[in-house]
């Protein structure tokens, strides 16, 4: 459902071109659960970015669901990431004004959903990442790691066919980390959702069905099991 070839990008700096990604190949199948791993600086937010449709590549091509996605112009991309894309941010980007409730119904909302369906599924949400006594915190007043699990919730409310999250566990302790794990994993396979997931967690990457290293401007399968 997701494939990416020959992906290229380099970002121009004032002291030249960086060159952060280069001749990237993979795919991803429905309800396939992929970690995506490398050192810090690697380019695996840049990749993200890349598939979530947040930036341009250079050269290359992405196609989600028969859609060449890398070929969009701006005004088509919205509705595609709406419909199509659930994108965890490394920095969480909620909307300040609006409480956590109201966060997490904004894509259905946009979907044309109502408010009564969005807010009970909101809090649904909100309930099983165990942060429902929050719905009415506004990001400001959420502690870090409430406001990850605000964001997982929204990339996850409409259902996507495609979910990109960035180190969606980084903030949390590990039992709160694992419930998090645990949501998106059962959603991936309930739903047939595909999620790439970037995280630094070695024992999660481990539970992932794949796992691809970035390393030197290139992504290739790792094995991280008994390492
Ligand atoms: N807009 C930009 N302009 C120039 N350089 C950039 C830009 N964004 C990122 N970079 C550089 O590209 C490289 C890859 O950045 P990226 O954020 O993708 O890394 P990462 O693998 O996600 O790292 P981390 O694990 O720390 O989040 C870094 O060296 C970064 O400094
Ligand atoms: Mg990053």
């Amino acid at each position: 459902m997701l494939r990416v070839t020959n992906l290229c990008k380099s970002y121009h700096t004032p002291q030249g071109s960086l060159e952060i990604l280069k001749n990237i190949n993979f795919s991803v199948d429905q309800g396939c659960f992929t970690a995506v791993v490398g050192e810090s600086g690697s380019g695996k937010s840049t990749l993200l970015q890349l598939l979530g449709t947040l930036d341009y590549a250079d050269s290359g091509e992405i196609i989600l669901n028969d859609i060449a996605i890398h070929n969009l112009p701006e005004h088509k991309l919205a509705m595609l990431r709406n419909q199509h894309i659930g994108f965890i941010y490394q920095a969480h980007h909620l909307i300040p004004e609006l409480t956590a409730v109201e966060n997490i119904m904004l894509p259905l909302l946009i979907q044309g959903i109502g408010q009564k369906e969005a807010r009970s599924k909101a809090l649904n949400l909100l309930q099983q990442l165990k942060i429902e006594e929050r719905a009415f915190h506004i990001p400001a007043h959420l502690s870090g790691g409430e406001a990850q699990r605000v964001a997982v919730a929204r990339a996850m409310i409409t259902k996507p066919s495609l979910i990109l999250a960035d180190e969606p566990t980084g903030n949390l302790d590990e039992s709160t980390a694992t419930t998090v794990f645990n949501m998106m994993y059962n959603m991936c396979k309930s739903e047939n959702i595909a999620v790439i997931m970037v995280t630094h967690s070695q024992s999660f990457a481990n539970s992932c069905d794949n796992i691809y290293k970035l390393s030197q401007h290139q992504l290739s399968p790792a094995t991280l099991k008994n390492t």
